[in-house]
């Protein structure tokens, strides 16, 4: 038996390179010997895509995309379905998962300087991904037909109203009716199966090549392919298995814990991962008090908010987004890590930071005067962050790197 199941493999990889691309890519892939916690986020988003998936599949099953039903499918679901309530629990808690860690395994690049060259690329196609995660995010967020679903997509598409000329037609073909009806409801569900899964698999399988053909970076900045032994295999490394694969089975148990703890005993995690007006069925005629989008999106909706003038704001918050596309030609620093950076890059980044934490904030609470206020300070800080860095990357005094890990 294990005679022809070995048989079996070699004619198998005769014909397809199995063994060679395991190896290559997986196995031995060498990757650098030190690291920190951040670099574990790239793998735990990778789990949470999975998990979407596979809760995806199954949340279709059940699930009816029509304007008379679609509410009361996810009722069934929760209520019915047998596990309905935990799959569906697992896909509403892996969104806002997937964002924290994406939103973690950014920050990473930014404090790291993972985006700059010879990573250009990686760092394109993971902003290319997060643009994507916000459209399936958001489209997502329409199917259980509440009244957050309704409002929240009345929001959104009236954005693209303000643009010039197109504006008009552009929000009735993507609402592809006069109002938000079963029809914006099945389009969307096309595209939040479909379209938008596939173009994410798609821009995570490049990014990997991507990053495989330059090579993981590390904390130190360090160029470890400087140092090679006499294999061609760089000193300051650890092949992928069994280093890197136990490292990382290690933060999923961590990470799968903290998730089946919100799952099970915090499921709409205090309004902010299902909002409780979500709980209500849609209803074209009563708007809700306070229409306030998932946190994820609560720094950019910030930002659209501060700025008076529909356009203007529609503008700052694409803007908010695509300036990320650009970093790695903004950053004129010789170093790539925050270690050897100077104390202009530490400020700039704090900053930043607590600018968008106080951004996220605002977007989930209703306006006063002193918040709007707070907005557009926050938001000049998160431009500025990315703007003045071509200068304060330039002048300030830099450390010396190691030339070894
Ligand atoms: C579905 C979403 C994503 C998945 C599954 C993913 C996966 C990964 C994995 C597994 C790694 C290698 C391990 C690590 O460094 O953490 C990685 C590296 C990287 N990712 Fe992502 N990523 C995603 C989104 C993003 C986004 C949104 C960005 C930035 C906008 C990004 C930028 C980077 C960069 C620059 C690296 C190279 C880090 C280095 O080697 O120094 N990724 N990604």
């Amino acid at each position: 038996m294990s005679e022809m199941a070995g048989k079996l493999f070699s004619w198998l990889n005769n014909r397809l390179p199995i063994v060679n691309t395991f190896e290559r890519h997986l196995s031995k892939h060498p990757v650098p010997s030190k690291v920190n916690f951040w670099y574990l986020f790239g793998a735990l988003a990778a789990v949470t895509l999975i998990i979407q998936i596979v809760t995806g599949i199954w949340l279709i099953m059940p699930y009816s995309n029509t304007e008379e039903q679609a509410f009361s499918s996810i009722e069934y679901i929760m209520r019915d379905v047998d596990y309905g309530w935990v799959i569906r629990y697992m896909h509403t808690t892996g969104a806002s998962l997937f964002f924290a860690v994406v939103y973690l395994h950014m920050f990473r690049g930014l404090l790291y300087g993972s985006y700059q060259k010879p990573k250009e690329l990686v760092w394109i196609f993971g902003c290319t991904i997060y643009l994507a995660m916000m459209a399936e995010g958001f489209l997502g967020y329409v199917l259980p037909y509440g009244q957050m679903s309704y409002w929240g997509a009345q929001v959104i598409i009236s954005l693209f109203g303000a643009i010039p000329y197109v504006g008009e037609s552009l929000e009735l073909w993507v609402r592809g009716d006069y109002y938000i009806s079963g029809i914006t409801v099945s389009r969307f569900f096309a595209l939040h199966v479909v379209a938008l899964p596939l173009i994410l698999i798609a821009l995570v399988f490049l990014h990997l090549v991507a990053l495989h053909e330059v090579g993981a970076g590390n904390p130190e900045g360090v160029d470890i392919e400087a140092h090679l032994d006499e294999d061609g295999v760089p000193l300051d490394s650890v092949p992928f298995f069994p280093y890197k694969v136990l490292n990382g089975l290690v933060a999923i148990g961590v990470f799968m814990t903290v998730f089946a703890i919100i799952m099970f005993f915090f499921p709409e995690g205090g309004g902010y991962f299902i909002e409780m007006a979500n709980f209500q069925e849609a209803n074209p005629l009563v708007t809700p008090d306070h229409i306030a989008p998932v946190w994820y999106y609560a720094p950019f909706y910030t930002m659209l908010r501060a700025i008076p003038d529909p356009l203007g704001g529609l503008i700052v918050m694409a803007a908010a987004v695509a300036i990320f596309f650009i970093v790695p030609w903004l950053d004129r620093s010789k170093v790539a890590s925050i270690r050897y950076k100077g104390i202009y890059s530490k400020i700039a980044i704090t900053l930043f930071g607590v600018s968008f934490l106080t951004l996220g904030y605002l977007g989930t609470v209703g306006v006063t005067e002193i918040r709007k206020i707070m907005s557009i300070i926050c938001t000049i800080i998160y431009f500025a962050y990315f703007l003045l860095m071509p200068i304060y990357t330039k002048y300030e005094k830099t450390k010396e790197v190691p030339t070894r890990l």
